[in-house]
């Protein structure tokens, strides 16, 4: 068949207030013209993020219904660790609120001195974490911790027009070249982003794991997967690398994961709930050592800053994710709104990735210059004329004043639209094409922006702006 059908049916509907534009116009003049200050109930279709947003299933939502919320290890703990042992296999996992808080406590450990007394002493700005591309929280949180988070993305992975199939992929020469100039001894740990979110949702292949793990075992520095969205880059593999067509998605998980020495896992994307995730790993010292810093932060060892229900939530997206029809329907739906944009000309970020599409914005508003973040343009012009919500990722998210105070813009200027999972149906998806339509016949009079107001870290979330 050619149609391929979303592998679920609905059960339960959320509405949705249907806006004019000039009632947008005025929501996105009092929102300063930062998409993420608007009332999500003033947003006709939300495509700001897949984080956090998909729709849980009836097994999902009746498993919280049995859930144990006893204070130290429920019954839900166990069900989650069979889930994760099975999928993950690592030999120690904490459950976390979410992926930044599993972040904070591996990096809080990483980039410290563990002193005789047992407290923490910030090791300074020598400690170096390499990646193929950080994500946003992963590198704040690396900086506020005094660290160094450095990309070493393969070329072709900054090439927007390439078409090669794993652009995710950590380039191995300019790691060996970075590990030689800046000495293992300041290299604490390496992380692979999978799939690399921060460079188009582009996958990284098995051989790339594999690749790096061996160069970081040869220096003895451990390597752990930033892992999202590892199902998705696992059904990419599937898709795309040698060897892999005839194996099922769980044991491309259980290898790329075998590579690695721990990770950390935001479940609110390939776990398929609103809120929770993971950090694991199999060194026992670095587990008690994160351990305590849990326990001071999110809470026991047995539910990290969770309730009993959203870990039965978690083991059972976990089952959901794997699942081959699930993500069958799920890489061919991003690529559907991909392709289509594609053919009426609109610059991407190619080929399609797993969560979410980008738009080129420099090729889009060729106009608008970096220094007038012409992504903030076309996200408020989908906005004004939609009602969707898209997320800036260029020069508001990754561009900064050096200390002379010269602007430095992101090395792309890239607006994604991020699918939440099961959630919206293809009549959605097209009518964000048709908003595409509209937009494309008024690309010339969008104007650039200033921003009036922004933070240190982070900024895009509290940004300000103002129209040029
Ligand atoms: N790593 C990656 C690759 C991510 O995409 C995210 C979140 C995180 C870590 C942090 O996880 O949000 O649970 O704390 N990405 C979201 C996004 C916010 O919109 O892409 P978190």
């Amino acid at each position: 068949m050619r149609t391929v059908i979303e592998p679920y049916r609905i059960k339960s509907v959320e509405r949705i207030k249907i806006t004019t534009e000039a009632e947008r116009v005025k929501q996105l003049e009092q929102a300063k013209y930062n998409v993420f200050k608007l009332p999500a109930a003033e947003v006709m279709i939300d495509l700001l993020t897949d984080s956090g947003t998909g729709a849980m299933s009836d097994e999902q939502w009746g498993a919280m219904m049995v859930a144990d919320e006893s204070y130290a290890f429920a019954k839900s703990y166990y069900k989650l660790e069979k889930q994760i042992k099975h999928i993950f296999g690592y030999k120690y996992f904490l459950p976390v609120h979410q992926g930044r808080a599993a972040e904070k406590i591996l990096f809080s450990n990483v980039l410290s001195d563990i002193l005789p007394n047992g407290k923490y002493k910030n090791a300074g700005a020598n400690r170096h974490i390499l990646s193929n591309t950080h994500f946003d929280t992963t590198r704040a949180n690396i900086e506020f911790n005094n660290g160094t988070a450095v990309d070493l993305l393969t070329n072709e992975g900054l090439n927007p027009a390439s078409l090669a199939p794993f652009k995710g992929n950590m380039d191995i020469e300019k790691m060996r070249n970075y590990i030689k100039k800046i000495g293992r001894e300041n290299i604490p740990l390496c992380m692979l982003t999978i799939t690399n979110n921060s460079n188009g949702g582009q996958p990284v292949s098995m051989a790339n794991i594999k690749a790096v793990s061996e160069e970081c075992k040869k220096h003895n520095i451990p390597l752990f997967l930033d892992a999202c969205r590892f199902a998705e880059n696992a059904y990419f593999i599937k898709m795309r690398e040698e060897g892999y067509q005839n194996k099922s998605i769980v044991s491309i998980c259980q290898e790329m994961f075998s590579y690695s020495d721990g990770c950390t896992f935001s479940a609110k994307k390939d776990a398929i709930v609103n809120m929770g995730g993971i950090l694991a790993m199999n060194n026992a010292t670095l587990y008690e050592q994160c351990k305590n810093i849990l326990i001071i932060t999110e809470g026991f060892e047995s539910y990290g800053g969770l309730a009993g229900r959203d870990l039965e939530a978690m083991a059972q997206g976990l089952v959901e994710v794997v699942e081959e029809s699930y993500l069958h329907h799920r890489i061919h739906s991003v690529n559907y709104l991909g392709t289509t944009l594609q053919k009426m000309g609109i610059p991407l970020v190619q080929p399609i990735g797993g969560h979410a599409v980008y738009v080129d914005v420099t090729k889009f508003l060729p106009h608008i210059e970096a220094s007038q973040f012409p992504g903030i343009a076309l996200v408020c012009a989908l906005y004004q004329k939609g009602g969707i919500r898209a997320c800036e990722i260029g020069s508001v998210m990754f561009g900064y004043q050096d200390a002379s105070n010269n602007f430095i813009p992101s090395p792309m200027e890239l607006v994604r639209l991020a699918i939440p999972r099961r959630v919206y149906t293809q009549s959605h998806i097209d009518y964000v094409i048709e908003t595409f339509e509209a937009i494309q016949k008024i690309t010339k009079t969008l104007r650039g922006y200033k921003m009036t107001k922004s933070e240190v870290l982070l900024r895009h979330f509290t940004a300000e702006f103002t129209q040029v």
